[in-house]
């Protein structure tokens, strides 16, 4: 590929994403783009840049920039965060949402949509704690094609083999053909919408826990800085947030502190908020 070409597709997938994508990934652009220039009918990588200088087409850059995401997701990833969900963000919520009994979770960068339904099974493992209560539920992601998976939330058997118990395979899906697919139960409590991280977030209103995993390691740093400021806006002082294991907020924000003792886990800088979150950790055991 032209140094040129490599440039230009470069930054646009920077300033359209905030994905990063060094020289030495460059193989990258061409196993990926290969199939959208193909489809078009294009020998090569030269014909696609060409087209995307001449035309500046949005439904071509929009393909581009999806095809270049990582979309790698599983079912209780990682295990831990779910673990933190259930033994301490829930019983903190419940104390301290009890005067309106309701609570919201996003999912952002929810890929296929794994993380979200993840979220659901616990909720309804937990559902005698909660009634009455309402829980929102909502996951994005940039890809138009991973919300549209998403929303259908079917599976195939690799998919449901990673980090699924079984029990609750047999519980929460169905299987149809070789694939499985999330009951309606589940997928009526979690909706799906495109969202771009580096677009205003306080459209998607606040939210008492915020899952952002295993996205900002492809951001550069004053992306990743840019995306959690705008998270303190999003979630109240009392409210959480959950990065994923390669990540951190240690030389990127000031805004959000570690929970001690829950790796992963963090709560806004502001003392008070963490204090209230303490007090509420420590009522709630
Ligand atoms: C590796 S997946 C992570 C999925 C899930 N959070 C998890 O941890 O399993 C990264 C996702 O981030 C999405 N993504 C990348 N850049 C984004 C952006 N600027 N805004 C929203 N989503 C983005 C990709 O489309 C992809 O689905």
């Amino acid at each position: 590929m032209r140094a040129d070409d490599f440039e230009m597709l470069s930054s646009l997938l920077k300033q359209r994403s905030g994905l990063v994508l060094t020289k030495d990934k460059a193989y990258l652009l061409e196993s990926r783009l290969m199939p959208i220039a193909r489809k078009r009918g294009w020998r090569g990588l030269d014909e696609l840049a060409r087209s995307v200088r001449l035309t500046r087409d949005e439904g071509l850059i929009g393909e581009i920039t999806e095809a270049m995401t990582t979309n790698e997701s599983s079912f209780f990833r990682d295990r831990k965060p779910f673990d933190l969900f259930r033994n301490i963000m829930l019983p903190t919520l419940l104390q301290t949402r009890a005067s309106r009994r309701s609570f919201r979770i996003w999912s952002a960068a929810c890929s296929s949509g794994q993380e979200a339904y993840s979220l659901a099974m616990v909720l309804d493992q937990e559902s005698a704690k909660l009634a009455g209560w309402t829980v929102e539920i909502i996951g994005t992601d940039l890809s138009s094609e991973m919300v549209d998976r998403a929303r259908r939330g079917v599976y195939s058997q690799f998919e449901v083999q990673r980090g699924l118990p079984i029990q609750m395979l047999v519980k929460y899906f169905t299987q149809v053909g070789d694939k499985w697919q999330i009951n309606p139960k589940l997928r009526e409590q979690v909706s799906f919408r495109i969202h771009n991280l580096l677009q205003d977030l306080t459209s998607l209103g606040q939210f008492d826990v915020v899952y952002c995993r295993n996205v900002l390691i492809y951001f550069d740093q004053p992306t990743k800085t840019k995306v959690l400021s705008q998270m303190t806006r999003v979630i109240p002082p009392d409210g959480f947030l959950v990065l994923g294991g390669a990540e951190t907020v240690l030389g990127i924000t000031e805004r959000f502190k570690p929970l001690a003792d829950h790796r992963g886990l963090y709560v806004h800088a502001d003392h008070d908020g963490n204090a209230a979150v303490r007090r509420a950790i420590a009522t709630a055991r």
